[in-house]
Formats: C-alpha cells, structure tokens, sequence
C-alpha cells in the first residue's frame, strides 16, 4: 500500500470508502439488471418461465430493495465517510466499526437476496424485509451513526461543513423511520405482523415512505451534491447562507408530506390536505437547493462543456429539479385522481431515481474512484463521456414512455359514455401500453449499458492504479 504522508503523519482511513464505492458499482449493475428483467416481465409476462422465484411479485421488492438500499446505500455509505473525514481533516473515528458497516451492511443485501425470492416479505413497500433482517439493519445503522457523528466529534475544522448537516440528517432520520416502521409482532424467523393495523399502519407506513424519498433519496444526496460539485467546478458553493436554509427548510417540510400517497383513502380528509399543503411547499427549499447546486458553476459554465463528471452532476440536478416539481404537482388532489395507479408515477420515480438519485451517485463514484486508487481520474475518460450520453438518453426513453403511458391510462379509465358506462375496458388499456413498454425496456437497457461500461472502467482504473494512503494536512483548513 502507497502513502503520501511523511514518516509519523496520519493518514485518512479509505478502505471501508474504497469498499463502498465498489460494492455500489456491483450492486448498481444487479439492481438495474432486475430492473430490466421486470420491465420485459410487464412487457411479455410469459418471462417469469413459471417460476414462482422468478415472478414479478417477488423480483419487483428485489429491484427496489437492491437499487435504493444497495446501490444507493453503498453509494452513501462510500461518499459520507470519505467527505467527514475530509470535511473534518481527522481519520475515520473507530475504524473497526466503519468495517462492521461494511460487512454487516452487505450482510442485509444478501439475505435481502435470498429472502425476496423466496417471497418471505412483510408487505409494508420499501419494509419488506422480515424482522431478524430489520434488527441487523437498526444495528448497522446504529454503528454507522457512532462512526460518523464520533468523526464530526473529533474533528480538527470548528465549522461543521454543509455536507455533513445533510448526511447526519439522513442518517438520524432513517434511523427514526426504520426502527417506527418496523415495529412488529414476530410468530416465526420468517413471519411476523405489523405493530399498527388498518389505516394508522396505513399513514405510520407512508410517513416512512415518503421520508424514506427524502432523506434516503434525497438528502443523503444533497450532501454529495454539495461536496462534489464544489470539488470538481473548483468553485466555493454558491450560497453559503442558502444552503443552511435549505437545509433546514427541507428536513422540517418533508417529514409532512407524507399523506399525499394516501389521497381519495379512508385517512381523513384534513390529514390528506396537510400532505397536499407541504408537498406543494416542498417546491421552495427542494428548487432553491438545486439553484444553489447549479448556480455553485457561475463563472465555471465553460467547464460542461468538456468534463464529462460535471455533466453527471449538473444534468442530476436537472433531474432533481423536473421530479421536485412533478411530485407537487401530483400532490394536489386532482390531479392525484388522474395518476394514481398509473405508469405517470413509476415515470416521475425514475425521473428522480435514474436521473437524479444514479447520476449524482454516478458523478460522484467517477471523482472518487481514481482518487481512492492512486489516480488523478478514471482510465478512460472517453468512457466516461459515452457512459454520460448513453445515460442520459436511457432516461429520456423511459421516462417519457411512462409519461404518455400514464396520462394514457388515465384518461382512458376515466372515460365514460353518455349512459355512464366506461369507454374502455381495463385490458384494452393494457393493450395500449404495450409499445411504451418496449420503449422503457430500451431506455432501461441504455442506462444498463452505461453502468457495465462503468465498471470495466473501474476495473481498468483498479489494474492500472494502486491502493493510496491519503495524509491529512498538519494544519487544520477549509476542505
Ligand atoms: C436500468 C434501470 C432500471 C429499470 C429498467 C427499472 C425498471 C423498473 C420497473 C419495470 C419497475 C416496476 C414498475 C411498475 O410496477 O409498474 C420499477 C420500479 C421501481 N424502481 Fe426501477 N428501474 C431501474 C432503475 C432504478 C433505480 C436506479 C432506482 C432507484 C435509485 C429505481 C427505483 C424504483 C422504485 C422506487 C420503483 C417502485 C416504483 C413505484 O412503486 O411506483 N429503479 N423499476
Ligand atoms: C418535492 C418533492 C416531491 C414530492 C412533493 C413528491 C410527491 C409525490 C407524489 C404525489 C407521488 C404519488 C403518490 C401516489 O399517487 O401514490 C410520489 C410518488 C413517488 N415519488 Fe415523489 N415527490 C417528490 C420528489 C421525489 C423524488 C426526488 C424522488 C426520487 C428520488 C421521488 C420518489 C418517489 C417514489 C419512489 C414514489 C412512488 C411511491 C410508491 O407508490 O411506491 N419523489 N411522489
């Protein structure tokens, strides 16, 4: 192992972000392959072979499960401890435990793994894993915020940087909403039942859902987003001010919203119109972040032009911006009426998830990797730009598809004749929405390119570098 550092000078502790960072590009490509396999399921159902295993009922918890909780867990786990330690110029606190992490975390991933297919599930959407799987998660966890908030403890910087407000907000959060969402009654290793029942359960599972958006979907991101674009404009953030604004006008909104997953149910009425009155707030804070985000390359717009990781990050906060005021929208009663249950919401998922959530993490792991491994960037930057392209039109193919597939569906469910009865019967509308299935299937297989092409790249970057003691500066600076 090469070190930079003089003789007695410490060093920053990489190995659990050198981990992560692969373990992310790995599960990536899992997580995205189920996720293709399911969108050719919807397309021609025959695909399931038969197989109870292998039925859209159970891979579908796979891919959500493995994309935000694997991929984009190990994506957060990575960044979260490489940016407090650079934030706060000290090593990992307890090293051993960050390594528990590691392990304990690809622990739950795998038995995740088995336990879906197997169809062993709460139901509970994004809570499906059973009780023995959600303990080792809360204990993972609880390590992770000893590791983390033990490290902004020791620090060496007074400030306590931006970033890190938002990775410690998700951490403490997620921690909240899963050891609340997961109370239940065990009656075997495999089964148990939820602590709440009929429409409490209902509200206790979609406040952890939607915060489940914005904490582990959304402010965990934010602090890569504040990091990393900085980093690699070579630009201080916009808005020192704005970004601590932000900061806590989105934690204090999005715990609120949480009802608008509930419209037109027996939740009562006002509950409904409090999710609806904080979503469409979350417009404010959820825009003025991403300004400050784009706004971090003022004086730096040249730089798009040719660097293909700023592409990543910039067109993520596009993303995040379309998505951010799309779920408002969606929000308001009425127009809830005409996308509930329709391919409208798995389009405005994928704009946030694909577009914002992968390409942030994406852009991110591209300024990591060949740091971690003893290189100023990735093997092939030309990769990297293809990667970009082939990305951003996968995205463009499936959210799209979805958009017009939904709004489809919607309009031809609400249709009805003059005497009342329905223009369309539910299977001519199935039919309809063949074609746009096809085109998610392409653009899925586009964004799934682009990952595999990443990881040769990576793998390249790995043969042709080496694993890199970074030093910490003797003088406590601004990072
Ligand atoms: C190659 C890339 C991907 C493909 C082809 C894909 C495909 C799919 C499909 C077919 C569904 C089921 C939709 C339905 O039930 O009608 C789905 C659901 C979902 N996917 Fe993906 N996906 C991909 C990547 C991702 C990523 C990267 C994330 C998150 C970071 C993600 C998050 C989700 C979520 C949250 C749902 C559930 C949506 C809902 O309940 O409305 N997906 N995906
Ligand atoms: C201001 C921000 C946002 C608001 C107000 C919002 C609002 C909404 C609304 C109204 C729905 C449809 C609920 C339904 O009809 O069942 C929805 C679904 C969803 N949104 Fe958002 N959204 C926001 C941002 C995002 C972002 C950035 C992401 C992803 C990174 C995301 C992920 C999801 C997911 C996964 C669902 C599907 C939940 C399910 O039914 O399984 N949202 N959102």
């Amino acid at each position: 192992m090469a070190s930079n550092a003089a003789p007695g000078q410490p060093v920053y502790y990489d190995t659990p972000v050198r981990a992560f960072a692969l373990a992310a590009v790995l599960w990536g490509i899992v997580g995205m392959l189920v996720g293709v396999i399911i969108a050719a399921q919807l397309t021609w159902p025959e695909l399931n072979l038969g197989i109870p295993w292998l039925s859209y009922g159970r891979l579908r918890p796979l891919h959500t499960n493995a994309v935000i909780f694997a991929f984009g867990g190990c994506a957060l786990f990575a960044t979260s401890y490489h940016v407090v330690q650079r934030t706060s110029q000290v090593r990992l606190f307890m090293p051993r435990l960050a390594m528990f992490t590691f392990w304990g975390w690809q622990l739950v991933i795998v038995l995740a793994a088995i336990t879906l297919p197997l169809g062993m599930t709460t139901s509970k959407e994004y809570a499906e894993l059973e009780w023995p799987i959600d303990v080792l998660i809360a204990v993972v966890w609880v390590a992770y915020a000893v590791v983390f908030f033990g490290t902004l403890g020791i620090r060496k910087v007074r400030h306590i940087y931006v970033a890190n407000w938002f990775f410690g907000g998700y951490i403490l959060a997620i921690a909240l909403l899963h050891i609340v969402n997961s109370a239940a009654l065990p009656v075997s290793l495999t089964k148990s039942y939820s602590a709440y029942a009929g429409v409490q359960d209902a509200m206790v599972q979609w406040w952890y859902g939607h915060n489940a958006v914005g904490f582990f979907l959304t402010a965990g991101f934010l602090g890569m987003m504040y990091y990393y674009i900085p980093k690699q404009a070579e630009r201080p953030v916009y808005s020192y001010r704005l970004s601590i604004v932000h900061f806590w006008a989105l934690i204090f909104t999005y715990m609120w919203a949480g009802p608008h997953h509930l419209h037109y149910t027996a939740l009562p009425d006002w509950a409904q119109s409090v999710g609806m009155v904080f979503s469409l707030v979350l417009l404010a804070p959820s825009w003025g972040g991403m300004m400050n985000g784009i706004m971090t390359l003022s004086g730096a717009w040249h730089k798009l032009r040719d660097d293909p990781i700023l592409k990543f990050l910039i067109v993520s906060l596009s993303f995040y911006g379309m998505s951010t005021f799309e779920g408002p929208m969606m929000s308001i009663k009425t127009v809830n009426a005409l996308s509930h249950y329709t391919d409208w919401t798995v389009g405005h998922v994928h704009s946030g998830a694909l577009g914002w959530v992968g390409m942030i993490s994406i852009g991110s792991l591209y300024f990591l990797i060949p740091r971690m491994f003893g290189r100023k960037q990735m093997y092939s930057m030309r990769a990297v730009e293809l990667h970009f392209w082939i990305a951003t039109l996968g995205i463009v193919l499936y959210i799209a598809a979805m958009w017009i597939a939904g709004v489809m569906q919607g309009l031809m469910w609400r249709a009805i004749n003059p005497d009342g009865t329905l223009v369309y019967s539910f299977v001519e509308s199935v039919k309809a929405t063949f074609p746009f299935y096809v085109i998610r299937l392409c653009g899925g297989l586009l964004y799934l390119a682009g990952m595999l092409l990443m990881a040769w790249n990576v793998a390249m970057t790995i043969r042709n570098g080496k694993v890199v003691q970074a030093p910490i500066p003797m003088v406590p600076a601004h990072a």
